[in-house]
């Protein structure tokens, strides 16, 4: 499917899902907010998928939602129309691997939207920040909420409250990045890690997906039950014989996501 805002191409099992505003910095307007949606679901329902790698162009990931959209919006519209709250959802309700590869701004939405995906890789250049406090607003689409539980109470309010950017040192240091490369290689290293982690088993990469954000959501005890369930279950799959049987007979597994 073609779409205005955005590049997509299938291959190798990953999904690559590029935002392309480039003369606006790829801010997140309605159009391209509700054009991810649509390709997310659509590659997390595509078999020939197993990851999903979102980016934006080397100069900027995302400067946020679109400030000249959003402007002279009123109180009842937003509120009635749920901005970007659905959206928003169907993003988050992704249940394959869903990478996050940032380079240069990623700011406001932008910052709330790589922190949607499961991890963000990030290059040399990548600045993050929250500074919807200079335009009279706060965060909308889980800021507040997502970059507290990354990075503790401190640091969440300082970027929130001075709407400062952040280096991408800082940003592995406090555990907002996983991984850091230079610019010119990000990309080339995002592929090789989507395509390591699209070996795995579909079911078991999906499992801990599933596990690892239950830390966000519930309580340790619950968390810890749900992961153990899950373990339990897995124990169920082909996979998982093969998995252990391969270890033992030292040689590579060959997964069938059964
Ligand atoms: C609309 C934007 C934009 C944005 C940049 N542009 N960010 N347009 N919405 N968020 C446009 C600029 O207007 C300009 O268009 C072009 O992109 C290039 O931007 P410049 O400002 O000229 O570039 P530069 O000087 O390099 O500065 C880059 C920047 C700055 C630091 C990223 O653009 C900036 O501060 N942008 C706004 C960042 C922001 O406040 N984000 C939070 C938005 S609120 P023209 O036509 O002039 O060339 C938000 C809430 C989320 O995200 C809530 C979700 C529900």
């Amino acid at each position: 499917m073609a779409y205005e805002t955005l590049i997509v191409e299938v291959e190798d099992d990953v999904a690559l899902i590029r935002l392309n505003r480039p003369d606006a910095l790829n801010a997140l307007n309605s159009k391209l907010m509700t054009e991810l949606s649509a390709a997310v679901q659509a590659a997390d329902r595509n078999d020939a998928v197993r990851v999903i790698v979102l980016t934006g162009s080397e100069k900027s990931f995302a400067a946020g939602a679109d400030v000249k959209e959003m402007a002279g919006k009123s109180f009842t519209e937003v509120y009635f129309d749920n901005l970007f709250g659905p959206e928003a959802e169907a993003i988050a309700r992704v249940r394959k691997p869903m990478i996050a590869a940032v380079s240069g701004y990623c700011l406001g939405g932008g910052c709330e939207l790589a922190m949607i995906c499961d991890f963000i890789i990030a290059s040399d250049t990548a600045k993050f920040g929250q500074p919807e406090i200079n335009l009279g607003i706060v965060a909308g689409m889980g800021g507040t909420q997502r970059l507290t539980r990354c990075v503790g109470k401190s640091k969440s309010m300082d970027m929130h409250l001075t709407g400062r950017f952040m280096e991408v040192a800082e940003a592995e240091r406090c555990g907002l990045v996983s991984r850091v490369f230079p610019a010119k290689d990000l990309m080339a290293e995002v592929m090789k890690i989507a395509k390591k982690i699209a070996e795995k088993s579909l079911l078991s990469t999906m499992a801990a997906k599933e596990c690892v954000n239950r830390a966000q959501e519930s309580g340790l005890s619950e968390g810890i039950l749900f992961e153990r369930r899950v373990f339990h279950a897995l124990f169920a799959t082909e996979d998982q014989k093969e998995g252990m049987a391969a270890f033992m007979e030292k040689r590579q597994p060959q997964f069938r996501d059964k």
